[in-house]
């Protein structure tokens, strides 16, 4: 049973069952569905940890606070991450990890898969996103295997310009893995070369606080949805062709 007091649900259903309601995915042996729900991964992308991006994201956070929806934001760090070496060993092993586990990939993925919903900022760095965070998503959304159904955005900070297409690179991730990009009044960008100026950047703010209370309620509603009995979509599983063989 389900009860909304303002804009809290109350779930009476146990956490056992809400485990052992968790379907399968697209890959067919991967189950990710959590104990604890409406929870937003917000990965900081920029090496910079406590930027322009992180003001972003930030003001998105605080937005979720009384939501009743938790987040946590994750910083990329500043080591090396290394790019994507196309030896499909995560093919292989099938096992939702890269075979390098020397660096911050992999324990990002396991938030990944750990949060009902994904949101990822980057700075433009030449009209793209921020490199370390490009290695990253190569690697980990190549060898993920729990992202299907997820809520997803990206929020790009700039100081000028370039922010559409790193916004529409991040999208290309989502958008082939089975997740549901979440939009705002505009397209997630901010301006600024620091804090201060991404602070005074009072219509991207706004149009991040928009898309956090869209997302709060997708959750939601997707969570209403799968307590009262509306099945996931059940997927087949994947066929992969070059062209049309
Ligand atoms: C290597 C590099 C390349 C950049 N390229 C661009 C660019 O193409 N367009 C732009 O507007 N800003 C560019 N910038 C500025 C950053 O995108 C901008 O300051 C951003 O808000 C920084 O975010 P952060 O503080 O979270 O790192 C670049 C910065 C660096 C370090």
């Amino acid at each position: 049973m389900i009860t909304m007091e303002s804009n809290k649900v109350t779930l009476s259903m146990s956490m056992a069952e809400i485990v052992k309601d968790a379907g399968q995915n697209r890959f067919g042996n991967f189950n990710y569905r959590r104990e604890i729900l409406m929870n937003v991964l917000l990965i900081n992308g920029s090496p910079n940890e406590k930027r322009c991006s992180f003001t972003a994201l930030s003001e998105i956070a605080n937005e979720f606070e009384p939501l009743s929806i938790t987040s946590e934001i994750v910083h990329i760090g500043k080591a090396p991450v290394r790019g994507c070496v196309a030896c499909m060993g995560c093919m292989k092993s099938n096992n939702g990890h890269c075979v390098f586990d020397d660096d911050i990939t992999n324990s990002l993925i396991d938030k990944m898969n750990a949060a009902d919903a994904i949101i990822i900022a980057s700075p433009v760095y030449y009209s793209g996103i921020a490199g370390s965070l490009k290695c990253f998503l190569d690697r980990a959304f190549w060898a993920g295997r729990g992202l299907d159904n997820k809520l997803a955005a990206s929020v790009i900070s700039s100081r000028r310009a370039g922010s559409i297409a790193a916004f529409d690179e991040i999208n290309h991730y989502y958008l082939k893995s089975n997740m549901h990009v979440v939009g705002s009044t505009y397209w997630n960008e901010v301006h600024g070369f620091s804090a201060k100026d991404v602070a005074q950047d009072l219509e991207g703010l706004q149009t991040l606080r928009t898309l956090a209370k869209n997302m709060a309620w997708l959750l939601k509603c997707i969570e209403i949805a799968d307590k009262s009995g509306l099945s996931r979509p059940e997927y087949e599983s994947v066929i992969t062709t070059n062209f049309i063989r």
